[in-house]
């Protein structure tokens, strides 16, 4: 009696709902959209109440999206997969390759792989601890220029060369793929917190 009613007014709110097709052209998340497929979809030739439920959850993924969201995920996705190679030479010469999605600063990326880049101010280009050399000159050529504020750091890194560039400052992009950057011997930090550390 209960599950007949139910379906009575499950049927009821179908008819009220647009088109099926509107929610199949949903500007959602992928996810979204699946889910959205799902629900579309009666069983039997029937809608019960739960169905019409899910619909009507379907109709508010409409009203409540904003922003076409589907494009955004799909080049998230793309991001996440485009990655490239770096390889990190430190103080002993050691090297060790990592993928850096792009995107990326080399300051993150050598954090996030336990590789001894300092940045001591976090990328605000407040000093000159995330000192790299660009080992191949090609590569450094193909890097934008570095701003004023990142020449003025660089004036400050122990061991300039012709091809240093902060670390912060190089963003992963893919004709940077096979970038070799090596860690200089040692940094110095004149702007954090106006202490100066003994070059290590
Ligand atoms: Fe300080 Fe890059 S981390 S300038």
């Amino acid at each position: 009696m209960l599950i007949s009613r139910l379906s009575k007014i499950g049927f009821r709110i179908v008819k009220e709902l647009p088109r099926v097709g509107t929610c199949t052209s949903l500007n959602r998340g992928a996810l979204i959209q699946r889910k959205c497929g799902q629900y579309l979809q009666p069983q039997n030739g029937l809608w019960g109440a739960e169905k019409v439920f899910q619909i009507a959850a379907c109709q508010r993924h409409r009203y409540f999206s904003t922003t076409p969201s589907n494009n955004g995920l799909t080049q998230e996705g793309n991001q996440e997969k485009e990655m490239i190679s770096v390889t990190f030479v430190d103080k002993e010469g050691e090297e060790k390759n990592i993928k850096v999605p792009v995107g990326t600063s080399m300051l993150e990326a050598a954090h996030e792989n336990d590789i001894e880049l300092e940045g001591a101010c976090e990328g605000s280009l407040a000093c000159s601890t995330c000192h790299v050399i660009v080992m191949d000159v090609e590569y450094y050529n193909k890097l934008d220029d570095p701003t004023d504020e990142e020449n003025d750091m660089l004036d400050l890194a122990f061991g300039l060369t012709e091809t240093s560039r902060l670390g912060c400052q190089i963003v992963a992009r893919p004709e940077l793929d096979g970038i070799r950057l090596a860690i200089p011997a040692a940094t110095r930090n004149f702007a954090v917190d106006g202490y100066v550390p003994k070059p290590h």
